[in-house]
């Protein structure tokens, strides 16, 4: 059982957790992730580690409410318990001095982004961290951004702040005004913007990194539930990742896969919300 020990509500659909982990605070590194269960009955979900403090014994995750369990997940509060908290897993994201580096960031990917640009930061690299929102108020942590970055441009899908239009039109219309290509791109979030932002920085010949969230279950390595393809190898993200070189990822299979199962995950959701419909 680990205690919530603060919590913020970052959107209607976004929450940031404080939570009691100290052995993962220990041993934690930018890129690596957890997998939690909210209740003893719940599937269990991944979640990247967004910071850590090994004084306090404690950890931070962002979550967003899209299917049961993350709704489950979101509704707690401080006080309240996670039946369980299993980390750090994963490698660590590969930081290097670089020079400028470029990290890209979409809806709740942008938590994620930012231990991985507050460590390039820290390695010595001029770093822009590019965000995406669907609108102004959407917007999540751009203040801790703006420590961990030297320079952070929003896009909004609507124009209510920064650019108009998505992350990747917006990466296009930054390297058109810059005289060099970044030396590196680190992306994280959905997976079609994953995809875009790859395709466009291959036509720049700069490396890039993708940070993939496909199905997880066991996040050891033994349920192949996040088998994935890079380079026309099979690859688990679980433990040979999450992060892995964009150009070579298999992003149609990782669609297929990742969607394999959304007739019962809304199902499951439609029988939640009917039973809170019930309780209320
Ligand atoms: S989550 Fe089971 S092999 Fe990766």
């Amino acid at each position: 059982m680990n205690l919530i020990l603060k919590k913020r509500q970052l959107t209607p659909e976004i929450a940031w957790f404080e939570v009691e982990a100290p052995r993962i605070a220990r041993r934690w590194k930018p890129g690596q992730f957890i997998i939690i269960r909210p209740n003893q009955d719940s599937e269990r979900i991944p979640l990247t580690i967004v910071d850590g403090d090994p004084g306090r014994g404690s950890i931070v995750m962002v979550v967003q409410a899209v299917g049961k369990t993350t709704r489950i997940t979101v509704a707690k509060e401080e006080g309240e318990y996670l039946a369980d908290v299993v980390g750090p897993l994963g490698e660590a994201a590969s930081i290097e001095k670089a020079g400028h580096v470029l990290c890209v960031g979409g809806g709740v990917g942008v938590a994620e982004l930012l231990p991985v640009a507050r460590a390039f930061r820290q390695a010595g690299n001029f770093v822009t961290a590019m965000c995406g929102a669907r609108t102004a108020s959407l917007r999540i942590l751009d203040e801790e951004l703006r420590q961990a970055a030297d320079e952070v441009i929003w896009a909004t899908d609507d124009g209510t702040a920064g650019f108009h239009g998505n992350v990747v039109q917006c990466m296009a219309a930054w390297r058109a005004q810059q005289n060099a290509p970044p030396a590196t791109v680190h992306v994280i979030g959905p997976i079609p913007m994953m995809r875009a932002a790859a395709d466009l920085t291959r036509q720049w010949g700069v490396p890039t990194f993708a940070s993939l969230n496909p199905i997880m279950i066991d996040g050891t390595g033994m349920c192949g539930g996040c088998r994935i393809t890079v380079g026309g190898k099979v690859r688990f993200a679980c433990v040979e990742g999450p992060e892995f070189d964009a150009h070579q990822v298999d992003f149609d299979e990782l669609i297929r896969r990742t969607n394999a199962y959304r007739a019962q995950e809304r199902l499951v959701l439609e029988q939640h919300e009917c039973k809170l419909k019930l309780v209320n």
